[in-house]
């Protein structure tokens, strides 16, 4: 509710900022015969909401209020074709924000730095980075692990094609355009996600029935829903969950 009243406050004021502009704007012109630049009007409309928002909202909207005008004007401006090619775009990098609501952010490279360690204690001789990005992490990991092999998927095209070049002098390093809910996984002993939590237990029971006997999910910032981790390692920002495979009989609990 709070949230509604700051959002209906700031459009008022945004409002009578435009107006109180544009009354300005043709004072001005009556006295000297000469109209003000339109970006000049906007600039205007901008400090006025902004100070009549001054004590009214928190303070994260005064630069909101005061570049508003400003973005509206240049909107006004834009060939309509520019806000299709946006469109595009976003459409070919978040692919999977609409389809599996699993937008694109990317992990950092404390993420690779941690992931190095867990190659080199657990002895993985294959990683699949299921929902790759734009495959920095295993291009980064490929260069250094040069006899490990990894495997990124993807769907979304713009970042398929930006993984793809990434890995292409690295013949250890494969990135496939496939959903990752569609391929095997037993070739691998390792699956690295950052996805969401909603397809986390689905995850976690597909490496259970795929993955060898020494394989592990490692999620990032995600855990699993009433599943217990085997370690947490700190990565950054977030934590990197890891879910050893179960011998056979706890698994058959899990999988049910
Ligand atoms: C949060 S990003 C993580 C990117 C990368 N793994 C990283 O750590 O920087 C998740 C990615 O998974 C991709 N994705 C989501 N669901 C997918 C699916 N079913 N198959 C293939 N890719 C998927 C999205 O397009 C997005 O690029």
């Amino acid at each position: 509710m709070r949230r509604h009243l700051a959002l209906l406050t700031a459009f008022a004021v945004l409002a009578l900022g435009i107006v109180a502009s544009l009354l300005i704007a043709r004072a001005w012109t009556q006295w000297q015969h000469q109209m003000p630049p339109a970006w000049l009007i906007a600039v205007l409309a901008g400090v006025l909401a902004m100070v009549m928002g001054w004590r009214l909202l928190p303070t994260w909207w005064r630069g909101v209020l005061l570049v508003a005008p400003l973005v509206m004007w240049g909107g006004l401006q834009i060939h309509p074709g520019w806000f299709l090619a946006a469109a595009v775009l976003l459409l070919l990098v978040q692919f999977n924000a609409i389809r599996h609501r699993v937008p694109l952010y990317r992990s950092g490279p404390a993420v690779i730095g941690v992931l190095d360690g867990e190659i080199r204690q657990r002895r993985i001789r294959h990683l699949a980075d299921v929902g790759c990005g734009d495959g920095h992490v295993i291009a980064a990991l490929a260069r250094r692990f040069p006899e490990v092999q990894f495997t990124g998927f993807e769907t979304a095209p713009l970042l398929f094609v930006i993984a793809r070049w990434r890995c292409r002098d690295l013949p250890n390093c494969r990135v496939r355009f496939r959903d990752f809910w569609g391929e095997s996984w037993n070739d691998k002993d390792a699956i690295f996600a950052f996805l969401s939590p909603e397809p986390m237990l689905r995850l976690w029971r597909k490496c259970q029935r795929e993955l060898p006997s020494e394989g592990g999910l490692y999620s990032l910032a995600f855990e699993v829903p009433g599943v217990e981790f085997g370690a947490v390692i700190p990565a950054g920002r977030f934590d990197l969950y890891f879910y050893p495979r179960l011998p056979r009989q706890k698994r058959a609990r899990g999988l049910e």
